[in-house]
This record gives structure tokens, C-alpha cells and sequence, in this order.
């Protein structure tokens, strides 16, 4: 017998985080979050780290009209810590953090970048923490981004299956990614030199549930576009179960998706949830930026 879709009462946790700086009005039930009354240039320490504790509870936040320049962008950014290593990308002139993600309206691809349900850069040793992405030119439609909240998706699931992943690795490689893009575009996926590369491209084995550093949540640790393999299980045996817990975690009831306006600024939690792009506005010009933060090695 099949099982329907269960959506057990007193998972959903969405309730907005309660700061006396901000309104904080929440995006679907699974997860994020629209931060009202705040120009990110210029928040004070004690504001901003009421942001911070916002964001670990909605996972995604976003602010409209925030219209940062470059500097900004980088400012805020630097308040999360320490930049984070960008596999593929290359900085703006003047700015190396912050990385242009830009989609021209004469560019037809199947396969744009970022548009499968992915971490970022999970296949470094250190994989990204926070990303803060903020719009300066978007189509009339489509181009959404979605997040899945990967914490949810852990709870949801039976305590045998959770007591099972815990002990368990997964390796995140940038193989199909790379593949992928070659296949799209005709294109190699660029990286800093060929020793990254080869790096992104062996990948690293992350354990499959990891820990919040500051919330100590628990949370699902893997994608679809560059978990390749269960740790200690042939790739055929790790295949299903990447299968059903992509499939798990991507369901409907666990997402989120921002409609972009133009000066726009998100920010995830790349420890807590997947995102992905929509590749589905070819005729129109996309003008991103994105800064990604360090992270800390999973635990
Ligand atoms: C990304 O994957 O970081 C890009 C998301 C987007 O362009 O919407």
C-alpha cells in the first residue's frame, strides 16, 4: 500500500520572529520571511543581530527597495564574518566578493546557473554559509527564486529513518554540474585554476544531517545537483535513497518563492535550506549580484 502525503500538525513553525526593530511578515508556512522598516546600509550592531537571529528562524529573509550599491552589498555582507570562497564566479571590478549572476535576454539555455535545487558550493571543505543576493534588472515575469527548508524536511521525517541518516556521509561533487553546463552550453563551467577543479570536482563527503552551529537544529544535508553518493555505498545503492530525499525535501508544502522587484535583497541559510532558480525567461535580461559568506565545516 502507498502511503498519502502526511503534513503532521506542529511542524509548521513559519510564526514570524519577534523583534521590536522590524515587522517580519512570513512568505508561505514552510519558511521565509519579508523584513519591512530596515535599510540594510544602515543597521546598528544590536539591529543587525536581531536580523541574523531572524534569518536562522525563517531560514530565507528578503527586503524590498533596498537599491545597494556594490559597497553596500559588500558592507552588509562582511557583517555575517569572513567571506566565503565562490567556486565559479568572478567579482565585479573593485568588489572581488560580490559576483555578478547575469542572464542576457539574447541567451537561450537549457540549463541556467543555479537552476537545480542545490546548497552552494557544498563541494568545498568549507561550504558557504549565509548568501545575500540582490536584484538590479529583472524579467516582467518568471525568474523567481524557490528555497526548500531543509530543517523541516528533517522533522517530517520518521525517527527511524532520521536515527539512520545521522550516522551517514554524503559527497557533494560539482561532476554534474560541470557536465551539465558543458552539455547546455558548450561552455566549461569556469574555475580559479585547474587545481580547484579537480578539487570541486572529487568533492567532499559532508555528514547528511548536520547540526546549526547557533541554533543547534538539525537539518538534511544534501542536493540534487551535486550529492553524488552516499559514503561507503556504491553509487547505484546511494542513488534511491539521494532520490527520496530530494524529492522529500523539495515537496511542495516545504518551499518557498520570491517574485523579484527590482532592488530587491535576499538572504538564506545555506546550512538550513536548498534553492533554485527558474530558468524561464528567455527574451529578457536578468541583472543579479550575489555575495556568499563563509560557512564552517558540517557537523
Ligand atoms: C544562486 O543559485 O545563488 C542564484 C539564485 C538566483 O539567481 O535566483
Amino acid at each position: 500500500m502507498r502511503e498519502v502525503r502526511l503534513s503532521p500538525s506542529g511542524a509548521f513553525d513559519n510564526v514570524p520572529y519577534p523583534s521590536a526593530h522590524f515587522e517580519v511578515r512570513p512568505l508561505s508556512a514552510a519558511m521565509g520571511a519579508e523584513i519591512v522598516g530596515l535599510r540594510l546600509a544602515d543597521l546598528t550592531d544590536e539591529v543587525f543581530a536581531d536580523l541574523e537571529r531572524a534569518l536562522w528562524h525563517h531560514k530565507m529573509l528578503y527586503l524590498r527597495g533596498q537599491n545597494l550599491s556594490h559597497a553596500e552589498h559588500e558592507t552588509f555582507a562582511a557583517r555575517f564574518g569572513e567571506f566565503g570562497q565562490d567556486a565559479y564566479t568572478h567579482g565585479v571590478p573593485g568588489h572581488t566578493n560580490v559576483q555578478p549572476l547575469i542572464k542576457e535576454a539574447d541567451t537561450r539555455s537549457k540549463s541556467l546557473f543555479g537552476s537545480g535545487w542545490h546548497v552552494d558550493s557544498p563541494f568545498l571543505p568549507v561550504p558557504p554559509g549565509v548568501t545575500i543576493l540582490r536584484s538590479v534588472e529583472i524579467p516582467p515575469y518568471g525568474g523567481d527564486t524557490a528555497w526548500a527548508n531543509t530543517a523541516l524536511a528533517f522533522r517530517m521525517l520518521s525517527p527511524a529513518m532520521q536515527q539512520m541518516l545521522r550516522g551517514l556521509k554524503v559527497r557533494m561533487s560539482a561532476r554534474n554540474n560541470v557536465y551539465t553546463q558543458k552539455q547546455a552550453d558548450g561552455k566549461e563551467l569556469s574555475f580559479a585554476n585547474e587545481a580547484e577543479r579537480a578539487a570541486a570536482i572529487e568533492g567532499m563527503a559532508h555528514p547528511l544531517i548536520r547540526t546549526h552551529p547557533f541554533t543547534g537544529e538539525e537539518s538534511l544535508f544534501i542536493d540534487e545537483v551535486y550529492a553524488v553518493a552516499i559514503d561507503g555505498m556504491t553509487e547505484a545503492e546511494s542513488r534511491p535513497l539521494i532520490d527520496f530525499l530530494i524529492a522529500h525535501i523539495t515537496q511542495h508544502a516545504f518551499t518557498c518563492r520570491l517574485r523579484w522587484e527590482v532592488g530587491m535583497v535576499a538572504m538564506w541559510d545555506n546550512r538550513a535550506c536548498l534553492h533554485l532558480a527558474a530558468n524561464d525567461y528567455d527574451g529578457f535580461r536578468r541583472e543579479m549580484y550575489r555575495v556568499t559568506m563563509a560557512g564552517e565545516v558540517p557537523v
